[in-house]
């Protein structure tokens, strides 16, 4: 069968749209996507007026920050996968998109995320993580287990204390709760026993913050928009203000990471190069991911409401009796739980922008037409759109619990959030998450926790800059047990 983007049966079509004029384009693309449309309405609005999911575009930040904003936007699900194709794109420096943070935020390195695979450096580093995760196997479900029996207890605190009315912080739970996994995974103790104390999660969001700066708004009115714009999206916020965050970390990490920094000296790569990776790793990479994720999974699941949490709670009781307890093999049996968590990566990918220049002139296509495209050019994709693409998902904008059980496990080709097919598997070769396992893992893991603890749980949820932000209403303690 020819792959999508080697079909010939489609016409050829020039892409369609542009960047107005020098400046001033990249400029009104921007306010169109922070401030008058906003990012949904800002890609809605192309596919309709150039009436293709293939166009021409500006994408922020823009002047002064990227040298060139230019990108072809392939916003379905057949044209995004030109992105996960390695062979044709290449991905030095574009985790972020059209720049890349001064390499002072990790070391004076370029690390792991930022490396294109024809890299030495790239293999290097991956296979290392690839075989740090590997060796931590057996901890990842009694760990996690530990830590989201935390997390609950705080939020059951939360939902009971009148102070607080009756809310639980879902968001700030979530960041102390996966800081904690992290440093305990990688680190075999608790970060309260080390130097960083409970200031972990408050070092890495600053350090975050101004590295993504330039992607973010703050959802402020309207009249402090152009002064936003200005402090964020002109020019990169000044490195010294978060060095003193940085080095904490960092000392942190090379003071805790002993055994871990002589296996990477095992794998060719030099104790400073790796704990400056290391740190990436768990703070960008991980707690960044988890963070953006969890609260949009608990969205998802708490939206869809009491029906579908009787039938989570029901599989879930039944299979843990039947197994006797939480392994992988117990997980595996859970099929609507394992489809739930698919179905929220589909719905809100946790990671939206993905970004390659071509490697070569290609074609690349969508569903009815192919886009000539030239080296060098910028290929951006918006995996939302990909990933609730019509013409692949029934009803794509609604929330289908059971959409991956059975049959429907054949559409898991085009869930996408791990930056490869869901059916594919990450390698030194490709730039597939290495903890794509691992994070449908803990994904089941917490929907399992939270209803063998409770029938049903109520949410009121928003925006944060990344991602959702998810206040929890109420938690109806388990009227059954496993
Ligand atoms: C919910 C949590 C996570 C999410 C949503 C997530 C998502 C992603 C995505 C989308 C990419 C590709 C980025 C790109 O090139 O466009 C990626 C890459 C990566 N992730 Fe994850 N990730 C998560 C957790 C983790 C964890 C726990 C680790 C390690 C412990 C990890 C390590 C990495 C690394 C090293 C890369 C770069 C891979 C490469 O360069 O080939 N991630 N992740």
């Amino acid at each position: 069968m020819a792959s999508p983007n080697s079909d010939h049966s489609r016409p050829l079509k020039t892409v369609p749209g542009g960047y107005g004029w020098p400046f001033f384009g990249a400029i009104k693309d921007r306010h169109d996507y922070f401030y008058s449309q906003g990012q949904d309405e800002f890609f809605r609005t192309r596919i309709n007026k150039y009436n293709s999911t293939v166009f021409r575009t500006n994408m922020p930040p823009g002047p002064f920050i990227a040298s060139n904003p230019k990108v072809i936007a392939v916003l379905d699900a057949v044209s995004f996968a030109v992105l996960l194709d390695n062979s044709k794109v290449e991905k030095r420096g574009v985790l972020d998109g059209t720049f890349m943070p001064s390499t002072a935020y990790t070391g004076g390195h370029r690390v792991c995320a930022y490396l294109d695979p024809s890299e030495p450096n790239h293999a290097k580093l991956k296979s290392f993580f690839l075989s740090l995760l590997a060796s931590k196997k057996d901890n990842f479900i009694p760990l996690f287990r530990a830590s989201l029996s935390e997390l609950f207890t705080n939020l059951e605190d939360q939902v009971h204390d009148k102070s607080k009315k009756n809310t639980a912080d879902f968001n700030a739970q979530n960041d102390e709760m996966s800081f904690n996994f992290i440093f305990q995974l990688f680190f075999d103790r608790k970060p309260s026993e080390s130097g960083l104390g409970s200031k972990g999660p408050a070092h890495f969001d600053k350090w975050l913050f101004f590295q993504l700066a330039p992607l973010i708004t703050l959802g402020l009115s309207k009249f402090l928009n152009c002064l936003e714009d200005l402090l964020l999206h002109v020019f990169p916020l000044p490195w010294f203000l978060v060095k003193s965050d940085y080095k904490k970390l960092y000392d942190e990490f090379y003071s805790s990471a002993g055994s871990v920094l002589d296996e990477a000296e095992r794998f060719g790569i030099e104790r400073k190069e790796a704990c400056h990776n290391l740190v990436f790793l768990a703070g960008f990479n991980a707690y960044g991911g988890m963070k953006a994720w969890f609260p949009g999974l608990i969205k998802w699941v708490g939206s869809a409401g009491e029906s579908l949490h009787h039938q989570l709670a029901d599989e879930i009781r039944t299979v843990v009796k039947e197994e006797g307890g939480i392994g992988f093999g117990a997980l595996e049996r859970m099929s609507l739980t394992k489809s739930v968590v698919y179905e929220a990566l589909r719905i809100e990918p946790p990671v939206p922008f993905q970004y390659g220049k071509a490697k070569e002139d290609m074609v690349v296509y969508s569903h009815d037409a192919g886009f000539k495209i030239k080296k060098g050019e910028m290929i951006f994709g918006y995996q939302p759109f990909a990933t609730k693409d019509p013409k692949v998902f029934e009803n794509p904008e609604e929330f289908v619990g059971h959409r991956f059980v059975g049959e429907g496990e054949k559409l898991l080709k085009y869930v996408y959030w791990s930056n490869g097919r869901e059916t594919e598997d990450p390698t030194v070769d490709n730039k597939q998450c290495p903890a794509r396992d691992l994070v449908v893992l803990l994904s089941r893991v917490f929907l399992v926790e939270l209803f063998l603890r409770y029938d049903t749980f109520t949410i009121e949820a928003g925006r944060l800059l990344l991602g959702s932000s998810v206040k929890i209403k109420s938690l109806t303690k388990a009227s059954t047990t496993a």
